[in-house]
């Protein structure tokens, strides 16, 4: 006899095939998929990750569900429904969505991560913290692309599912999402057991800037090692393959990803005239600031050396003055 736990994951397996039934066969779906169509999802891709749509009734997914004897208590349990204040009846978590399958390490699905047609906020719906269920440890992909990297390659990490299927159609198969922005400890320890190479390519707007900075210093407190691939003029990858093709991403964007310093070096001069003599005094302070960070002596003196050659200044002076930074951070 199943406990809960497995009831939990057969419902979501058996709704992922009723959610992308709904899509691909039906007249409900149509739209739906006429969207993503025109997003440039191709039925195949469609196919393999398994996107389906919710119908838009109240208690559709929660009666299909009954029918097959799991009981609605337990549906609400993993997210799947909700208890209605009023008459104690249950409801649809997801309604009128296109539902994408959030699978976990062994590539059970355990979660559906919901997006809206038209604009309605939020854009994407999420299940519940669920006891299947963590957001904070769940990387999209993760189940695919782990058999694919070895320990001597990385994983690219991108914020978002559109993100990793258009990724994948253009041959980066290697993706993993955080769903949002924020990297924690867990997804870190979930990528260590596989790799100790990352590489960044978070969306190009200033909260992808941002959280590519946090990310970034969570994965080298945590020793792995990593580049930071910067996308131009606010686009996310999803927008920069269609825009410009699989091929200009791989080889100008993925290619020419940033060592942790050279991007430091990019993120310190967003807003700064640096023919202002203040700020350029202020981005100097703040680079020689990271310099006092790195361990490793060559290094440093490769980024001084940068520095000086830059701003016309003696190496002499920098050396100087990263050691007064660096004894009087100890
Ligand atoms: N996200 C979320 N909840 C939201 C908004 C975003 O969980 N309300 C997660 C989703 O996993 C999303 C990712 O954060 O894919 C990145 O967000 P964003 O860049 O805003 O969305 P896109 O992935 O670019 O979505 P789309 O291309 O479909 O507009
Ligand atoms: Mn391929
Ligand atoms: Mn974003
Ligand atoms: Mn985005
Ligand atoms: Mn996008």
């Amino acid at each position: 006899i199943p406990n809960d736990f497995e009831k939990m994951l057969s419902a979501h397996e058996l709704l992922t095939k009723f959610y992308h039934h709904l899509l691909i066969n039906t007249k409900e779906g149509q739209e739906a998929l006429e969207y993503l169509f025109t997003r440039g999802f191709t039925k195949e891709l469609i196919e393999k990750f398994e996107i389906g749509w919710s119908l838009p009734h109240w208690d559709f997914a929660t009666r299909f569900l009954q029918k097959r004897g799991f009981s609605a208590q337990l549906m609400e349990k993993a997210g799947l429904s909700i208890r209605s204040e009023k008459d104690e009846g249950y409801f649809d978590r997801f309604r009128g969505r296109i539902m994408f399958p959030l699978h976990d390490s062994k590539g059970k699905v355990v979660a559906f991560s919901a997006r809206s047609l038209n604009n309605e906020q939020p854009k994407y719906l999420n299940s519940p913290e669920t006891p299947l269920f963590n957001k904070s440890e769940l990387l999209y992909n993760f189940h695919r692309a782990r058999p694919l990297v070895r320990k001597d390659q990385q994983f690219i990490l991108l914020e978002g599912f559109a993100d990793v299927i258009t990724a994948d159609q253009a041959g980066v198969h290697n993706a993993i999402a955080t769903m949002g922005t924020s990297l924690t400890d867990r997804h870190v320890q979930a990528i260590k057991r596989v790799t100790d190479q990352v590489i960044i390519c978070y969306d190009g707007d200033s909260a992808g800037i941002q959280a590519s900075f946090r990310a970034a210093t969570l994965l080298s407190e945590q020793g792995l090692k990593l580049r930071i691939a910067a996308l131009p003029d606010k686009l996310d990858p999803d927008d920069y393959i269609k825009l410009n093709g699989a091929e200009k991403f791989k080889n100008e964007i993925i290619g020419a990803s940033l060592t942790f310093m050279a991007f430091k070096m990019l993120y310190y001069r967003q807003n700064k005239n640096l023919q202002d003599e203040g700020d350029k005094l202020q981005y100097i302070e703040e680079i020689l600031v990271e310099i006092s960070k790195l361990r490793n002596a060559v290094e440093r003196d490769h980024y001084l050396r940068l520095l000086a050659d830059e701003f016309s200044l003696s190496l002499e002076a920098l050396k100087f003055e990263q050691k007064q930074i660096y004894f009087a951070e100890k």
